[in-house]
């Protein structure tokens, strides 16, 4: 197929990954930035999975649900896939996404609720770039499936507390990196100030000394570095970077996982803690530090399980200090799930792997007496994978609440509730 060869198609649809899909007589075609109901003016890149990549050239005619992109960035940066889509097209889109997931495992479509949307401006943690580019930095996010980066005047996504910390970067390192030199930045707003890590970049004295007078400015609450080594190092700590989780202040180590929108982590807590329902005894599972475990220790004794040495450390002391009912332990849940009496003390579990999903751990369960299941998932596809699984094991899937904590993104999280035989819902 020639590279650049050029043809109008229209787009039907949106596919999975939110590009606009044409049903072309030669097979599909994926185009980014496009919405169904568009004509589109496409040159053909390269074949992919399931057709062909294309890019956009001309857009002849706009389909119902397309509106104009609100950021001035949308197309370069590859922070966002779905600004020229309406907000209710959006959700609609992003409820059925959930809905298609469990229908292709045969699981009930029916059980899943209006999905939850959370504000632009809300996201509390950014991967920022940086690279020297001539005389200057270029700080911001990567192009779309590019090395590339789009420096940043705007983000709607981002809490406007972080796109303030791109200008005084981009002046801090414009006197630190050599031509063509990058960075990772990584960015997480806590109650306390901002907690920034910095990757890929090796400062000698002087450059440790400019870097503490830009955190010092910048107001950060603390700068660290992770060295080539792999090990962390704090530049400057002016304060302890903590969130309060369930009333109880958890002090964070560098790098941290926490949800990525506050808004999101409320309505994914209330939906946890409503479908342990009264349960006394809890496991939390891939419990991070402590983003459910401590509100749920305000209901029932929670031993949370977490693989992450620091962030289960993080989660032990908080509990510690605050007294709560939380025991904490550090395993790995891929290689050593809990299993049999393990769990069958528990009234439910909690859990929320990573998009990988809990395919072990789901097997575990599915051969337990535990009457609840609360699964958080961000990855639609692996959480109807493990929902399968226990259902085949005699559980129910009684409601699936989607939340959308990545807007403008395809990305969807969600709170499944399982329960054993003919339980209450
Ligand atoms: C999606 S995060 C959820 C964390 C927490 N529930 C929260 O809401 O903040 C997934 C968590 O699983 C942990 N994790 C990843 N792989 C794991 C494994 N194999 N065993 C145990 N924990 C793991 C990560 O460190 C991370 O904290």
């Amino acid at each position: 197929m020639a590279r650049s060869f050029t043809q109008e198609v229209e787009i039907t649809r949106l596919g999975g990954h939110g590009d606009g899909v044409a049903e072309t007589p030669k097979g599909l075609v994926f185009v980014p930035y496009t919405a169904p109901g568009d004509r589109v003016g496409v040159r053909l890149l390269k074949q992919v999975d399931q057709g062909v990549a294309a890019e956009l050239l001309d857009l002849y005619q706009a389909g119902p649900d397309r509106v104009e992109p609100p950021c001035a960035h949308f197309h370069d940066c590859g922070g966002c896939a779905l600004q020229h889509l309406s907000g209710t097209f959006q959700a609609r889109w992003k409820q059925d996404q959930v809905r298609d997931a469990l229908r292709r495992r045969n699981l009930d479509p029916e059980v899943v609720r209006p999905i939850a949307t959370v504000a632009p401006g809300d996201r509390r943690r950014a991967e920022f770039v940086a690279r020297r580019v001539g005389a200057g930095v270029l700080a911001g996010f990567n192009r779309r499936l590019s090395p590339k980066i789009v420096d940043l005047e705007m983000c709607l996504v981002l809490d406007p507390r972080l796109v303030a910390l791109l200008p005084p970067l981009r002046d801090t390192f414009t006197g630190l990196l050599k031509p063509g030199a990058g960075l990772d930045v990584q960015a997480t707003l806590t109650d306390t100030g901002i907690d920034m890590l910095l990757r890929g970049f090796e400062p000698d004295l002087a450059a440790r000394e400019r870097l503490a007078a830009f955190a010092a400015e910048a107001g950060l609450a603390r700068l660290s570095l992770r060295r080539r080594d792999g090990e962390v190092e704090a530049l400057l700590v002016r304060g302890t970077p903590q969130v309060t989780f369930g009333g109880v202040a958890v002090t964070l180590p560098p790098g941290a996982f926490l949800q990525a929108s506050p808004a999101a982590e409320r309505l994914l807590r209330d939906a946890v803690l409503a479908g342990i329902g009264d349960a006394a005894r809890v496991a939390d599972l891939y419990a991070g530090c402590g983003t459910f475990a401590l509100p749920l220790s305000g209901k029932a004794a929670v031993t949370a399980v977490e693989g992450d040495a620091a962030l289960a450390e993080a989660l032990r002391k908080a509990a510690q200090l605050a007294g709560c009912r939380v025991t904490v332990e550090t395993r790995d849940l891929v290689r050593r799930p809990l299993q049999g009496a393990e769990l069958d003390r528990f009234d439910a579990v909690v859990l929320d792997p990573p998009r990988a999903g809990a395919r072990e751990q789901a097997v575990a369960l599915a051969a337990s007496k535990v009457p609840r299941v609360v699964m958080v998932s961000c990855m639609p596809g692996t959480f109807a994978r493990d929902a399968r699984i226990l259902v085949d094991a005699g559980y129910r899937l009684t409601e699936v609440r989607p939340v959308d904590q990545f807007v403008f993104t395809p990305h969807i999280e969600l709170v499944g509730v399982f329960v054993r035989g003919e339980g209450d819902a």
